[in-house]
């Protein structure tokens, strides 16, 4: 089989919050995506890091008594450590304040202006008088001009829907200081998007967007892309633009080129990996990002134009996840569904989120729902009562009766053929996101092997020493139907996997493991490896939720 050259990233989480479980979809659904193509025998690079810079990141330091640099650096390691949690491991995670992303913003950059890509103009911006700064959307709130809801935010009214800029309100306010924005001018620096039109919509067209990610975007082209305005005043915090006095890259101007900077230091303390062979020549590496559905025109339009216009490959895959709800609605603080990944992991097994989300998530951006009864109820029945199940059927015969050694046949061949001969498929499924379809499979294979199990009834079989022999070829059977199915759950399950690898002493499983018997064997004694899941931890979790955030006076 060939193998692949795979650079993989995840969107860069904004340093100024902690991970919170909707972040992990997209987190998650990475990881799964680089385990499966790891097992494949493909060299893969998963790369992160925090994404430093802007307005609120400047804003919330302040409040915090901070330097940004310093509350970035404290930030970025507790979000790495909750990633580590998850078991969501990259092989780099750095920051897009760092001297590599500076020094590649600023590449990029001095590539455009050379291509005539920039235009300057003048715009009118709402300004905060008392703070002398320029407000973004956001910092300001006020009715809506349309409906008339109060505190609504600068940019769109969450009551009716519709968007407007911040001047548009009634009464606005900066967040700020409550005083009423002035109007100021300011000149802007802008990316002439229009000049990479024709490239992009090749590119649109080739397979590697989501669907209906590409037919917006087509829309897009056909009404005429508008200019974009990649520079921010000062008070600011990011990277000064080169001979411009006191502006600054928009955060999202350095924010996707961290990927590369990510990378490059990455490759620094990796000297057989050459970074140009993943962002230079696109002949022999690929490059997917792994991000959620309110940041796809970034990832769709502006960046493959920043990429294009700097002499950089296009990426060959952007993968965007839906929104998640919780129980039915948007995350909430007082209902106690606005959940860190510290509160999950405070009473509840990183191993339950990853099988929830996968047996949720599909190739499309629509939005995913965590319903919490749903959640114990799938994982208990699925993991519990019927993977692990399996095993906790057989291995004590094994164990006791056997003297932990499998048989050297199994009980039946056209049982296990059904379980190897579903790997291809699969493994299709994984490669194209398709989890929950490839969930269903699996969970299929593993009533599968219970019902086989609950016909031979081998713990009556091992009553009689007529039929003592083939108890021992079923249970050998059965465990080996649990082993593939472990083969194929080991990207969801990690952490289960091992354990399951120490309990069969045998090495970290590959794919080809789904494809041949482990006979004649010898096991561990079988120890529990999961836990229920309990309405009362579930109920804990929320309760720890709630008070995280009582007092904050937010929904
Ligand atoms: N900093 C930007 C990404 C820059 S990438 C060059 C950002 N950061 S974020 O912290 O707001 O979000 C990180 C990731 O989590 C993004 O992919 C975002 O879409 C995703 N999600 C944030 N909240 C989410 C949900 N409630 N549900 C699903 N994904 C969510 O965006
Ligand atoms: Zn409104």
């Amino acid at each position: 089989m060939q193998k692949r050259n795979i650079l993989v990233t995840n969107a860069l989480p904004y340093a100024n919050g902690p991970i919170h479980i909707g972040h992990l979809v997209g987190y998650i659904q990475g990881d799964i995506w680089v385990r499966f193509q790891r097992m494949q025998g493909h060299h893969v690079h998963f790369i992160c890091g925090s994404d430093a810079h802007g307005t609120p990141i400047m804003i919330k330091a302040q409040q915090l008594g901070m330097s940004p640099e310093q509350m970035v650096t404290e930030m970025g390691q507790q979000q790495l450590q909750d990633f580590h949690a998850f078991d969501v491991i990259f092989d780099n995670f750095y920051t897009t304040h760092s001297p590599e992303n500076k020094a590649l913003a600023e590449e990029i950059y001095q590539a455009l202006v050379a291509r005539d890509d920039i235009e300057r103009k003048t715009i009118q911006q709402a300004f905060d008088a008392e703070k002398h700064m320029f407000l973004p959307d956001r910092f300001v709130k006020g009715t809506c001009p349309k409906c008339g809801a109060l505190e609504q935010y600068g940019d769109n009214c969450e009551a009716c829907g519709a968007t407007y800029t911040p001047t548009e309100l009634i009464n606005p306010v900066s967040v700020l200081s409550g005083t009423t924005p002035i109007e100021k001018e300011s000149e802007h620096l802008f990316f002439k998007l229009k000049n990479h039109q024709d490239k992009l919509r090749a590119w649109v067209t080739q397979g590697h967007l989501q669907p209906e990610v590409a037919n917006k975007l087509l829309e897009w082209f056909d009404a005429g892309l508008q200019n974009w305005d990649i520079s921010r005043d000062a008070p600011y915090f990011g990277f000064p633009i080169p001979g411009e006095d006191n502006k600054y890259f928009y955060v999202w101007l350095d924010a996707p080129v961290g990927y590369m900077a990510s990378f490059k230091q990455y490759c620094e303390s990796h000297p057989e990996i050459n970074f140009d062979d993943y962002w230079r020549d696109d002949s022999h590496s690929e490059l997917y990002h792994f991000i959620g559905k309110d940041i796809i025109y970034f990832h769709s339009l502006f960046w493959p134009a920043m990429l294009d216009g700097a002499g950089f490959r296009l990426p060959s895959g952007i993968y965007a996840n839906g929104y998640l709800t919780v129980n039915g609605k948007k995350m909430s603080k007082s209902r106690g569904t606005f959940i860190s990944a510290k509160h999950y992991l405070q009473h509840l097994e990183p191993e339950f989120l990853r099988y929830y989300y996968a047996a949720k998530l599909n190739q499309r951006i629509d939005d995913i729902d965590l319903n919490l009864e749903d959640f114990v109820a799938r994982n208990n029945s699925d993991l519990i009562g019927k993977v692990i199940n399996i095993a906790s059927r057989c291995a004590g015969f094994i164990n006791k009766r056997f003297d932990n050694k499998l048989a050297s046949t199994l009980s039946d061949e056209t049982v296990f053929a059904e379980f190897t001969a579903a790997s291809n498929g699969i493994a299709e499924l994984y490669e194209t996101r398709q989890f929950s379809k490839l969930i269903r499979q699996v969970m299929e294979l593993a009533d599968r092997a219970n019902q086989y199990i609950a016909e031979e009834q081998p713990w009556v079989q091992v009553k009689n020493p007529d039929t003592l022999a083939q108890a021992h070829k079923v249970c050998t059977l059965g465990l080996n139907c649990f082993r593939v199915i472990m083969v194929y759950l080991k990207p969801v399950l990690p952490a289960l996997a091992t354990k399951v690898e120490d309990f069969f002493q045998i090495e970290p499983l590959q794919w080809q493991d789904s494809q041949q018997a482990l006979l004649n064997h010898s096991i561990e004694t079988f120890k529990p490896l999961m836990q229920r899941i309990t309405s009362e931890q579930i109920e804990a979790m929320q309760q720890a939720a709630v008070d995280a955030h009582a007092g904050e006076g937010i929904p």
